[in-house]
C-alpha cells in the first residue's frame, strides 16, 4: 500500500486543553483528520468531553468522532451539528439491527459511519456489518486513555479484515507511533490515529511524516 494514501488522524486526547485551538493549529497543515475521543466514564473508565467543548475547535481537517460511550445513538446529532464527518461507535455496545439503524442514522446526517472493535473483540463480532460500513476501527489498546502500549496481536485482525475487504478503510488507534505505524500499514491499515506520539513530539510535523513512512 503506498504510504502517501495513509490518513493521519491526530487524537486531541493528548493535547494541552488549556490551548486547544493552538494545539489543533499546530498539526493541521500536516494531518488529514482530527480525532475527537468522546468518553463517558461508563463504557470506558475515563471521562473526556462532549460536543459543548469539541465545537469550539475550528479546523479544516475532517472531524472524526470516536464514541467510546454506552449509548452512541444519543450523541450523533450534537456531533453532526458541530461538523463531524465521520462517527465511529463501538460494536461492544450496539447489537443486531440497532447497528444498521445507527449506521443509517449517521449516514443520513451526512457523515461516514465506522464501527470499532476492542482488542479482545474478535473480527467475527462485526461480520454482520463489516461489508457495509465506511470504516473499521481496530483498537490497539484497551480504550480509555492515551499513552498506552500497542497490543501487537490485533494486527492479525487487521490482516484478516484487509484480506476479506481490500477496499475497506481500516483505522488503528492506540500506541501508534513511528515504531508501530509500519506494521499497521503493512497489515492493511490506511488510517492511523495517534495522540501521545504526535502531541508529545518536539517536532510534530516530523512525527506525522514518520507515521506516513
Ligand atoms: C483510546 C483513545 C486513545 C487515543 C490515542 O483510549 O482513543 O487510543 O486516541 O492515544 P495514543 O496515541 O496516545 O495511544
Amino acid at each position: 500500500m503506498s504510504t502517501n494514501s495513509i490518513i493521519i488522524a491526530p487524537s486531541i486526547l493528548s493535547a494541552d486543553f488549556s490551548k486547544l485551538q493552538d494545539e489543533v493549529d499546530s498539526i493541521e497543515k500536516f494531518s488529514d483528520w482530527l480525532q475527537v475521543d468522546v468518553m463517558d466514564g461508563h463504557f470506558v473508565p475515563n471521562l473526556s468531553f462532549g460536543a459543548p467543548v469539541a465545537k469550539w475547535m475550528k479546523t479544516d481537517l475532517l472531524i472524526d468522532i470516536h464514541l467510546m460511550v454506552a449509548n452512541p445513538a444519543d450523541r450523533v446529532d450534537e456531533f453532526i451539528a458541530m461538523g463531524a464527518k465521520n462517527i465511529t461507535f463501538h460494536a461492544e455496545v450496539v447489537e443486531g439491527t440497532d447497528r444498521t439503524a445507527l449506521i443509517q442514522k449517521i449516514r443520513d446526517a451526512g457523515a461516514t459511519a465506522g464501527i470499532a472493535i476492542n482488542p479482545e473483540t474478535p473480527l467475527s463480532a462485526v461480520d454482520d456489518v463489516v461489508g457495509d460500513i465506511d470504516l473499521l476501527l481496530v483498537m490497539s489498546v484497551h480504550p480509555g486513555f492515551g499513552g498506552q502500549s500497542f497490543i501487537t496481536d490485533v494486527l492479525d485482525k487487521v490482516r484478516a479484515a484487509h484480506a476479506a475487504h481490500p477496499d475497506l478503510m481500516i483505522q488503528m488507534d492506540g500506541g501508534v507511533d513511528d515504531k508501530t505505524a509500519p506494521d499497521c500499514i503493512a497489515a492493511g491499515a490506511n488510517n492511523l490515529v495517534s495522540g501521545s506520539y504526535i502531541f508529545g513530539a518536539e517536532d510534530r510535523e516530523e512525527a506525522i511524516a514518520a507515521l506516513r513512512g
